[in-house]
């Protein structure tokens, strides 16, 4: 096996909840992304999914007990030699015995072997979620380096609903794809605890009930900025406006629409932030009046004008929000163009000293660079005059690039 794939090595641990059935798209997202696959499910999950799902999908032999071909010791080999492992779904009762370093059956003991990232993914009711024996369990896992994700909310196992739902299994798959594409395999926990709030994608300004004002804006700088926070440790809530892609495994979502929602939305989860990180691109006019129903071709003239209002600046309202306080830190974007007036970066020192933010990552956007693609080019400059190059990269470096500055600058 060359050295690219041992370090693609993942083992995904099933235990036994209903979603077990979803871990066969996670399987099958991994071995898509390149990743050498070891199913290990627990004995109860094969009540949900059996052993030869497993074993066709991956093309793998699959074992739930520490006896299966003993001589090639799994329970042993399999932790030492992964690069990841990722357990989804992770049961109340698996987080438990991992937390207490129980070894009854094949995953455990892998668990228990590993010097790999682990991460959970956990899935149960709500109540088993909120229990304070889960809740300690989490705590205690987490404080020993696991990263073990925040459950979605929606749909349960029946007509119930709330927090306990697997991540969406792609969202899965992109959280151990950033753990593996991190160099030196340790998981950074430099934002452990640290509650961070990310706005992210483009606001919609409605003109009438069909038609709106909007922009280009993807939102995947904001979902890598929230992936990479919350593999660094953090809490993340995503404050989302229209997104093109899916939210991250593990964060709270906070749907917005227009600029006055993300505005109501980024006020009150700013007040108990550590960092908040403002990647929306926030319309900055509205259509003065909506229509409250369709605006009719007919009742037009032939050229349309359409009034605008201004928006406020949600950034630097937060700013003045802190009223003097250093917290929380604030972390604006700006989406630049050079023009007869000065370059990209005369500019955003201009647009710093205006917001008043802690650090602002100047993107170029003229000629399509930035948005939608996915990689990016961007100057990190401080408050402070500080001044960071990150060169052409995946937004998920970049994003790695922006928290090593808020780590730097963070007091
Ligand atoms: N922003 C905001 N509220 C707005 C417009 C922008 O909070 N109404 C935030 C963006 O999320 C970003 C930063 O301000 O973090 C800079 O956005 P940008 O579009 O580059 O700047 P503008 O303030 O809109 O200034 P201009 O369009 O004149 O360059």
């Amino acid at each position: 096996m060359d050295d690219a794939s041992v370090a693609r090595r993942v083992v995904l641990g099933v235990a036994g909840g209903i979603a077990a059935y979803k871990a066969a798209e996670v399987l099958r997202g991994l071995t898509e992304a390149g990743c050498d696959v070891t199913v290990v499910p627990t004995r109860s999950s094969l009540a949900f999914v059996g052993l030869a799902t497993w074993q066709a999908l991956s093309g793998k032999p699959v074992a739930t007990d520490v006896w299966t071909n003993a001589h090639l010791v799994p329970h042993v080999r399999l932790g030492q030699e992964a690069a990841c492992i990722v357990v989804a779904p992770a049961t109340a009762d698996l987080v438990a015995r991992a937390a207490t370093g129980l070894a009854d059956d094949l995953l455990t003991n892998v668990l228990l072997t590993a010097r790999c990232p682990v991460i959970l993914a956990p899935a149960m009711h709500t109540e088993m979620w909120e229990h304070p024996a889960t809740r300690h369990n989490v705590a205690v896992l987490r404080e020993r380096g696991l990263l073990v994700l925040d459950p979605a909310v929606g749909r349960l196992t029946g007509a119930d609903s709330g927090p306990g739902r697997l991540p969406e299994p792609g969202a899965i798959v992109a959280a151990v794809l950033d753990v593996l594409r991190r160099r030196g395999g340790a998981l950074t926990r430099d934002l452990s605890g640290r509650r961070i709030v990310i706005s992210a994608g483009g606001t919609r300004e409605p003109w009438d009930p069909v038609r709106f004002l909007g922009n280009a804006s993807s939102g995947r700088q904001g979902v890598e900025l929230a992936r990479t926070a919350i593999t660094r440790g953090a809490e993340v809530t995503l404050v989302a406006a229209h997104m093109d892609l899916d939210p991250p495994a593990g964060c709270r979502v906070v749907t917005v629409g227009t600029a006055e929602d993300l505005r109501v939305a980024m006020h009150a989860e700013c007040a108990a932030a550590d960092v908040v990180v403002m990647a929306a691109a926030v319309a900055d006019f509205r259509p003065s009046v909506v229509g409250s129903s369709k605006i009719k071709r007919s009742a037009v003239a032939d050229e349309v004008s359409l009034p605008l209002a201004q928006n406020p600046d949600v950034l630097h309202e937060l700013v003045e929000a802190r009223r003097g306080s250093s917290s929380p830190f604030i972390v604006g974007f700006a989406a630049e163009t050079g023009d007869a007036t000065g370059d990209v970066l005369h500019h955003a020192r201009a647009k710093l000293a205006r917001k008043g933010c802690d650090l602002l990552v100047v993107n170029d956007v003229g000629e399509g660079r930035a948005f939608g693609r996915p990689d990016n080019e961007v100057v990190i400059l401080g408050r402070d005059g500080s001044r960071v190059d990150v060169p052409r990269a995946d937004k998920a470096d970049i994003a790695d690039a922006v928290w090593d500055a808020v780590v730097r600058d963070l007091v």
